[in-house]
């Protein structure tokens, strides 16, 4: 019988099968285009014959003008070598249960219909020995092959395994990596997550914040919304894209036109902050601290407005003492949601993010204007 260790990591894995549908795909990286130029894609827990975001760069390889493509596949996946999502034909046959890499420097016009599709990335593979290699390990992205090749790498674009999520943002924080992953709004909040905020490391992506999204499911998963093309769908209320690379809403500063009153904007019982209840109401002429919905995160910009702390429960046990002291805390003051959750007229709020003004808009730094002009679509580049 399995141990609840047992039930627990399969539980886990079953969360971790949520397959990319190609149209999300395009419809984010559509506003990266400049950024691929030239560049070493890796694409970490792809197994090219399950996954879109390879599909998408291998058809997209010379429209992008990629220097290189890496896609590694983790032979943990409970769909690896059973269900393929790619339908490459019957001639070429994934490598069963083993992790590989595939490596791409070349997607040639092989059937000579004038454009690249998937028969020539078919053709690829079938044809270059070069392409396909079985790694030494599980192909995990923390493998130390697979961190080789992620140190070789420009960019990473995936979906990662939702369960080691704050390990693999981590370790693309660590090695300087610019980054284009889906990830779960749940994740925003967390401390690792967060502080990369702070710090500008990371901001949403362009699409789907907040609205849902449908993934392909494995065959075996009995709860999915529907079918499509045969493949069960299965729907993601919190799902979202990070990056850190430019996102133009993240330039532009949030028109405010509400004037503050105490009135409107009550303080907590427990900091020194008022109570903003939605980003749209930040008032125009309040210069101190104020606790925003984390929703807020989705139009930051630094250079209007500074993140001082995340003001819950969790995030309490590791706040430095003097910003509690600065932030006016009363730790003598709990209703719910644990010590550090906002509370506002005797009621524990929800997590708020605690931003203040910016006095004056600070400019982004070179790197960043030369990369937001970049991102600007050049008529060679439309
Ligand atoms: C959310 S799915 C997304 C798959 C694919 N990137 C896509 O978007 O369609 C995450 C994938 O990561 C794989 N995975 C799980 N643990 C992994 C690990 N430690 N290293 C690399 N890949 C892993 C899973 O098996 C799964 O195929």
């Amino acid at each position: 019988m399995a141990g609840n260790t047992d039930l627990h990591a399969a539980a886990r894995a079953k969360k971790d099968e949520f397959y990319t549908q190609l149209s999300d795909i395009e419809l984010e990286l559509r506003n990266y285009k400049p950024f691929f130029r030239d560049k070493i894609v890796f694409c970490n827990c792809d197994d090219p014959y399950e996954s879109n975001f390879f599909k998408y760069f291998a058809l997209n390889f010379n429209a992008l003008k990629l220097k290189k493509l890496i896609a590694t596949c983790y032979n943990g996946s409970p769909v690896s070598g059973n269900e393929l999502m790619l339908d490459f034909g019957d001639e070429i046959k994934e490598p069963q249960k083993t992790a590989y890499k595939v490596e791409i420097t070349e997607v040639k016009d092989e059937n000579g219909d004038g454009a690249i599709n998937l028969s020539d990335v078919q053709y690829l593979l079938k044809n270059d020995k070069n392409v396909i290699t079985i790694l030494k390990g599980n192909g995990d992205f923390r493998s130390d092959e697979c961190v080789e090749l992620l140190k070789q790498s420009d960019i990473v674009v995936t979906n990662p395994p939702f369960s080691l999520f704050r390990e693999y943002v981590a370790q693309l924080d660590f090695y300087n990596k610019d980054f284009i992953i889906m990830g779960n709004t749940n994740t925003l909040v967390c401390k690792e997550v967060f502080r990369m905020f702070m710090k500008d490391r990371i901001r949403t992506g362009y699409t789907h914040f907040n609205t849902g999204m449908f993934f392909y499911v494995p065959d075996s998963f009995e709860k999915y919304h529907h079918m499509e093309n045969g493949k069960k769908m299965a729907r993601v209320s919190t799902s979202c894209w990070y990056t850190n690379l430019p996102v133009k809403k993240h330039m532009e500063e949030l028109v405010l036109y509400k004037h503050y009153t105490p009135e409107e904007y009550p303080k907590y019982d427990n900091y020194d902050a008022i109570e903003v209840k939605t980003y749209t109401d930040i008032p125009c002429d309040y210069y101190g601290v104020m606790g925003v919905p984390i929703t807020f995160l989705d139009k930051y910009n630094p250079t209007q407005f500074e993140i001082i702390w995340q003001a819950s429960g969790n995030t309490y046990a590791n706040a430095p003492k003097d910003l509690l002291q600065a932030l006016g805390f009363n730790p003598n003051i709990k209703y719910g949601g644990g010590l550090g959750t906002p509370v506002l007229n005797g009621k524990a709020t929800y997590t708020r993010v605690l931003i203040r003004r910016r006095t004056q808009s600070i400019p982004y730094t070179q790197e960043e204007s030369q990369m937001s002009m970049a991102a600007e679509p050049s008529e060679d580049n439309k």
